[in-house]
């Protein structure tokens, strides 16, 4: 259809935005044939250089960009939002203990539930990049009670994709050979990527490798740790692997994972595999016009299930936090 869909994204003039806006806008989201309207976020003091981004976003002349609106008030431009992207979040800076970072990221990712929950389409689908990415996602879904559970995701799709890269790369085969990778938990140094249920070339991984002290003591840790080492090389976070993951993420939700494959989201857990429900905690999912299903039926041998035990231990130390402070 011709009406251009209204993609919201916060801390549009942020680094991720520099980089995430421009892919959104020439089609890489939502295919060449369908306009997008970008909505954007920001905090007043960076609305110049939002009008910056926005008119280089001009000087693109993209086909596919149907119109840009900006704006600090999340009630107007979250205005009838099909996809809202919120990237934009207060990170941590020093001296900041973890009560102070969560309750500074509480204040905005409670407004802007709330304000998705009155303005959004209702169609809405809404992908939490900025970090805490997965409790951001759950106080922005507890503030938003008319929006269902299941419409809001947190991002582990660049940990998901760094897995298949470093896996790629250690069995010197085509990334388009590797499936069926999975993140389990949190978006943090406790994530568990998961190579017993991964696929290459369609047989196991794990088996693949054939050794447990490379996927114990290297893969794991490099995945994990695969954010402050691109601040140490780079003297900043990582930003354009971050918004290329953001839109890997939204356009699989919305057109649907590879037949045979499945991807990883931080979605509501419905119980499965022992995480407790509502927890927002990584999973391998399967997706289809726009819903999400988590993988049933696989096989957890004690050694993942001390790894997800424990990354699904800190989100509820997480969610027991943000309970304490009132945002949920
Ligand atoms: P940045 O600091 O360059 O940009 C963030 C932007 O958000 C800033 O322009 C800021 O003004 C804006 N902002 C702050 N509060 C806001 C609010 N209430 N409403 C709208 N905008 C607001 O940060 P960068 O590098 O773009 O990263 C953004 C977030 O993404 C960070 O929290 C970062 O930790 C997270 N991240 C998550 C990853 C993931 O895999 N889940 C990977 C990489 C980064």
């Amino acid at each position: 259809s011709n009406t251009p869909v209204k993609v919201a994204v916060t801390g549009a003039a942020g680094q991720i935005g520099y980089s995430l806006l421009f892919r959104i806008a020439s089609g890489a989201l939502l295919g060449p044939d369908t306009p997008v309207q970008l909505q954007l976020l920001e905090i007043e003091p960076a609305l110049k250089s939002l009008e910056g981004v926005v008119m280089e976003l001009d000087d693109c002349a993209f086909p596919t960009l149907a119109g840009v609106e900006i704006g600090s008030d999340p009630n107007v431009i979250f205005d009838g939002a099909n996809i809202a992207l919120l990237v934009g979040a207060r990170p941590r800076t020093k001296g900041m203990e973890r009560g102070d970072l969560l309750s500074a990221n509480g204040a905005i990712f409670t407004g802007q539930g709330k304000a998705l929950n009155d303005h959004a389409a209702d169609d809405i689908r809404i992908g939490v990049t900025g970090n805490p990415a997965n409790t951001n996602a759950l106080i922005a879904m507890s503030n938003a009670p008319d929006i269902p559970s299941e419409r809001f995701s947190a991002l582990t799709r660049l940990d998901h994709n760094r897995a298949i890269s470093q896996l790629a790369a250690k069995l010197g085969v085509p990334v388009t050979e590797i499936k069926k990778m999975t993140i389990w938990g949190n978006h943090s140094a406790t994530q568990y990527p998961d190579l017993f249920h991964a696929e290459v070339s369609g047989k196991n991984a794990a088996e693949a490798v054939g050794d447990q002290a490379w996927i114990e003591n290297d893969f794991i840790p490099t995945v994990a740790k695969r954010g402050a080492a691109i601040i140490e090389a780079r003297g900043a976070s990582s930003a354009a692997s971050a918004a290329s993951a953001t839109i890997d993420a939204a356009r699989d939700w919305i057109k649907g994972s590879a037949e045979g494959d499945w991807i990883s989201m931080a979605v509501a857990s419905d119980g499965s595999y022992g995480v407790p429900e509502g927890i927002i905690s990584s999973f391998p999912v399967t997706t289809k016009n726009g819903d999400w299903e988590i993988v049933q039926g696989l096989e957890i041998d004690d050694f993942s299930r001390g790894k997800i035990d424990a990354s699904v231990k800190e989100l509820e130390e997480e969610r027991d936090a943000v309970k304490e402070l009132g945002l949920i």
